[in-house]
């Protein structure tokens, strides 16, 4: 008999229920973005997230299981991504799935939200992606691993400073392009001139770490529009072609340091896999790039599909190896915001 589990995704800004068997069927998928709540302040407020959180998750479960055509009796485990995120928000995914463990005598599992944004790939797939480098790539965090299995995730390296979707997100606002920034800075690159300005491309020459940087690239963008000092960055009515070739030369030093570190981890690791999830994930040119250089060194490639890049809680499917390896959880598993730094989870 197949075993049915909800996964909760509540880790940000996005409250997401899904429903998913110990085969990776997935039998019902819910996302309610916030993006709507977020916009007019150019950013995620926490305290908005948390309270949207509690309003939605009792009806985004509900949705979950009823497109599943199952009800909460048919449930086997109840899975939940405890790290890492924002606080407020991470708790009201802990409080329920711990809630309905209890009242329905369930196993809980814990899922590491980065760790699943891999594993959206193995759905994909359909087949065993293991080992491989992942590449996180988020609003909230840009990390390479060394994935052993979908147990043991090795940190290699990480951003020291802003995540990849973090900088889209701060230079489109700087363009007064529209929110979510990622998407929309895309979109504009697109008749942009990537070598129209020369935007660092910091630590990407450095061959002895595997960190990301990406605030001087910011700051050099936000000099290049308005140079040092006050502005209001919402009456600088800058030329469209000005806006598309810088954000064409913003991406391509972004793409540049993603590909170019990943690169780097596929020859210390030695390994012939890489697997990319993430918001970030669903770049056109960054999925351009690590396609070409894949195909150049004769890598499998795996990028998660468009659907499955951004928060979503199919990808806590992960929690399927966990629950087989039989780490399950008490009922006292606290939420962890900051990234789980050390290797195996298990
Ligand atoms: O994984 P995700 O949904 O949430 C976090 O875990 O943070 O990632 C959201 C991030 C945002 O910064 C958003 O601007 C970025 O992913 N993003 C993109 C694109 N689509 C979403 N960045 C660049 N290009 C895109 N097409
Ligand atoms: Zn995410």
């Amino acid at each position: 008999m197949t075993m049915k589990i909800l996964s909760l995704e509540t880790t940000c800004d996005e409250t997401a229920a899904a429903v998913v068997t110990d085969q990776l069927e997935v039998l019902s998928s819910v996302v309610a973005s916030q993006d709507d709540l977020h916009r007019k302040y150019g950013g995620v407020v926490p305290e908005l997230a948390s309270r949207a959180h509690v309003q939605r998750i009792l009806p985004v479960i509900e949705q979950a299981l009823r497109k599943a055509g199952i009800t909460l009796g048919d449930l086997d485990a109840v899975a939940v991504a405890n790290t890492p995120g924002l606080a407020g928000s991470l708790l009201v995914g802990l409080v329920a799935a711990k809630t309905l463990c209890l009242a329905l005598g369930l196993p809980l599992i814990a899922v590491d939200h980065l760790q699943a944004h891999i594993f959206a790939c193995r759905l994909a797939a359909g087949q065993d992606i293991f080992p491989c480098v992942g590449l996180v790539v988020s609003g909230g965090h840009t990390s390479l691993y060394r994935c052993r299995d979908a147990l043991d995730f090795q940190l290699l390296g990480s951003t020291r400073d802003d995540a990849a979707g973090e900088s889209y997100d701060k230079v489109a606002a700087m363009l007064s392009l529209p929110y979510p920034g990622g998407p929309s800075v895309d979109r504009a690159a697109r008749n942009g001139d990537p070598a129209a300005f020369q935007f660092p491309r910091t630590f990407l020459n450095d061959e002895d770490h595997l960190d990301f940087s990406f605030s001087g690239l910011k700051t050099a963008v936000r000099y290049q529009i308005a140079g040092p000092g006050k502005v209001d960055f919402s009456q600088l009515n800058l030329p469209p072609q000005r806006i598309a070739d810088l954000a064409a030369s913003f991406q391509e030093a972004v793409v540049d340091c993603l590909v170019g570190k990943a690169e780097l981890a596929m020859r210390w690791t030695g390994l012939q896999t890489l697997c990319v999830g993430g918001g970030v994930a669903a770049n056109s040119r960054l999925r351009q790039r690590l396609t070409e250089s894949a195909q150049q060194h004769g890598w499998e490639l795996h990028i998660a599909p468009l659907a499955l890049c951004t928060d979503n809680a199919v990808m806590g499917a992960i929690a399927v190896e966990r629950l087989k390896a039989g780490l399950v959880e008490p009922l006292e598993l606290d939420i962890q915001p900051g990234m789980v730094r050390s290797g195996a989870s298990a």
